[in-house]
C-alpha cells in the first residue's frame, strides 16, 4: 500500500501492547483508541463488500510444513465470522514425498506431474488423512484469549470431488494420478449456506470406486469455477508474479497474464500458479490472488488493504472509473461523510444522493468506492459545476483525483457545456494547477448564485473547456 494514513498492518498489533499510556485526543479517546477505531472503520467497506461472497483458498503442503497452518486457520475463521463463505483446499506434496521416503521408495514424475503408483497412492491417502485431521482440529480450537475464542467453526468434507485418470500420455502411464471431472456443487453450496467451512483434499473418486491423486491447484481452480466463486486465493512460496527487475506486479489483467506466460520468462512455479489463476478467471472467477504463505496474515493483508501483498489477477483493469448507479449510494456516503464532517464538503443527505446519483462518477476498486465527483449541468448557460470531488485518503496522490476531473470534463463537453466551475474552501491550489482560474460569484449560473452560501465563503474557480 502506498503509505496509507493508518496501514492495517500497523494496527494489527494489539493496541493494548502500547508501551506508554497515550495522550487523550480531542474526542476524548486516547491516540491508540482513535487509531484503532480509524483502522476498524477503514476495513469496514471491505467487510460489507465481502459478506456472503465465496472464497476458495488453496493451502499447499509446503505451508503446513512451514508451520503456518494454525495462523491461516485463525485468519479464515475470522473471515468466516465476518460472513464470507470459505472453501479450503489443502495440498500434500511434501507430505507424500516424506511418506515415500519413510518407505524407502522414490517419487516418480513425468512432465512435472507425479506418477502415482499404488504405493504413492497409499502415501497420498495417508498424508491427506493426517492433514485433514489437523485442519479439523485447528478449526475446532476455541480457547479463551486466542483469536479462535467463540469461533465454533463447523467443517464439512466428504466425497465431493469426482476424478478421472490422467491415463497414458506420451507413452507414460500416470496410474492413479487424476484430474478433476466434477465438483459436487450442490452439496458444497448446501454446506456453505448452512454456515460450515468446506474442506477439500487433493483426492477424488471415480464412479468405479477408485481413488485418484489430484493436484491442489486443479481441485482449487475447478472448485472456484464450479462454484462461480468471487475469489480464488492461491497461497504460494513465491507469493506473486514479479517483473524482471524483481518488483511485484500487484494487479494484472488476463491479457497481461497470457502475455507473461507466452513470453516464457517466469519462474517455473510462478508460471504453474499463474496458469491456474488464469484458468480460474477465464472460467468466470472474478479475482484470483497469488499471495505468500510465509507472511503472517497474508490473506487478511491481501483482502483488507487496497494494494494487498500479492498479485491479483482480474478480468479487466480493477480500478473501474464509471458512472454511478443506485447500488453505489452506500459507498458514496461512506466516502463523503468524513469530508462533510470536517467541513471540506457540503453535506448531502442520502435522499439527495439517491436523487442525484446519475450526476456522480465513481472510482471503484474491488467492490469498494474509492473516489467520486459529480457534474451539475446548466445547459441554458453553457456551464456546469463539478462538486463532491473526493478521493479516499488511503489512495490520494495517485492520480485518481485527476482522472475524475478528466471524466467530469468529458461529460461536460459531451453535454455541450463550455465552462466548468467549482466552489472550494481548501483545495484551491489543486484546481489552479489543473487549469482553473479564480472568478467571482457573478460567473455562477443564476440559479446557483441564489444558493451560494456567503457564510461558507467558498472560492469560485472556473475553467474553459
Ligand atoms: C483533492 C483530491 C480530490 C485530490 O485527489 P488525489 O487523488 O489525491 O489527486 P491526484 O493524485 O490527482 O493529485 C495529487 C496532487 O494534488 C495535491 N493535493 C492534494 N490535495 C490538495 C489540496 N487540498 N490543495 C492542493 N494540492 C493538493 C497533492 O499534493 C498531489 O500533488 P503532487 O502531484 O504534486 O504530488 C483529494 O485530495 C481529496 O479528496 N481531498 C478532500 C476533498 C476535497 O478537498 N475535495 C475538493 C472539494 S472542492
Amino acid at each position: 500500500m502506498n503509505a496509507p494514513a493508518q496501514p492495517v498492518s500497523s494496527a494489527a498489533a494489539d493496541p493494548g501492547d502500547a508501551p506508554a499510556p497515550a495522550e487523550p485526543g480531542p474526542s476524548g479517546a486516547s491516540q491508540d483508541e482513535a487509531r484503532f477505531v480509524a483502522w476498524l472503520r477503514q476495513v469496514a467497506p471491505y467487510i460489507h463488500a465481502f459478506r456472503g461472497k465465496t472464497f476458495v483458498v488453496a493451502a499447499p503442503g509446503e505451508l503446513i510444513e512451514a508451520g503456518r497452518l494454525n495462523a491461516l486457520v485463525q485468519d479464515l475463521s475470522l473471515l468466516h465470522a465476518m460472513g464470507m463463505r470459505i472453501v479450503v483446499v489443502h495440498g500434500s506434496r511434501p507430505q507424500v514425498n516424506e511418506q515415500l521416503r519413510l518407505r524407502g521408495v522414490d517419487a516418480h514424475y513425468a512432465q512435472g506431474l507425479r506418477i502415482t503408483d499404488p504405493v504413492a497412492l497409499e502415501c497420498a491417502k495417508e498424508a491427506s488423512g493426517e492433514i485433514r485431521l489437523d485442519l479439523e482440529a485447528a478449526f475446532s480450537q476455541g480457547l479463551p484469549n486466542t483469536p479462535m475464542a467463540h469461533a465454533a467453526v463447523r467443517v464439512v468434507s466428504g466425497n465431493l470431488v469426482t476424478a478421472r485418470p490422467v491415463g497414458i500420455v506420451g507413452g507414460v502411464d500416470y496410474q492413479h494420478t487424476g484430474l478433476v471431472r466434477k465438483i459436487d456443487v450442490q452439496t458444497v453450496r448446501f454446506a456453505l449456506e448452512s454456515g460450515a467451512v468446506v474442506l477439500l483434499s487433493p483426492l477424488g473418486y471415480s464412479p468405479t470406486g477408485e481413488a485418484f491423486n489430484l493436484s491442489l491447484e486443479d481441485v482449487a481452480t475447478s472448485t472456484a469455477i464450479a462454484l462461480d466463486a468471487d475469489k480464488l486465493v492461491l497461497l504460494t512460496e513465491a507469493g506473486g508474479v514479479f517483473d524482471a527487475d524483481g518488483s511485484l506486479r500487484r494487479e494484472i489483467s488476463e491479457a497481461e497474464a497470457k502475455a507473461l506466460l507466452d513470453a516464457g520468462t517466469l519462474a517455473e512455479d510462478t508460471a504453474f500458479t499463474l496458469r491456474h489463476a488464469l484458468r480460474a478467471c477465464e472460467g468466470g472467477v472474478a479475482r484470483a490472488h497469488v499471495i505468500p504463505f510465509g507472511l503472517d496474515g497474508s490473506v487478511l493483508l491481501e483482502l483488507f488493504q487496497h494494494d494487498g501483498v500479492g498479485t491479483m489477477l482480474v478480468e479487466e483493469t480493477l480500478e473501474a472509473l464509471r458512472e454511478a448507479g443506485s447500488d453505489d449510494v452506500g459507498g458514496l456516503i461512506a466516502l463523503l461523510r468524513p469530508l462533510e464532517e470536517d467541513g471540506t464538503l457540503v453535506r448531502r443527505d442520502r435522499a439527495l444522493i439517491e436523487r442525484e446519483i446519475a450526476n456522480f462518477t465513481v472510482i471503484e476498486h474491488d467492490g469498494v468506492i474509492f473516489g467520486c465527483a459529480a457534474l451539475y449541468a446548466y445547459p441554458e448557460e453553457g456551464i456546469g459545476e463539478m462538486a463532491a470531488l473526493a478521493v479516499n485518503p488511503l489512495v490520494q496522490g495517485r492520480g485518481d483525483g485527476e482522472r475524475l476531473l478528466q471524466r467530469i470534463e468529458q461529460r461536460a463537453r459531451a453535454a455541450g457545456l463550455k465552462r466548468l466551475f467549482v466552489l472550494t474552501t481548501r483545495t484551491m491550489h489543486w484546481f489552479l494547477k489543473r487549469g482553473f482560474v479564480v472568478a467571482s460569484v457573478d460567473v455562477l449560473p443564476t440559479q446557483r448564485r441564489g444558493l451560494y452560501n456567503w457564510q461558507r465563503k467558498s472560492l469560485v474557480l472556473i475553467k474553459h473547456l
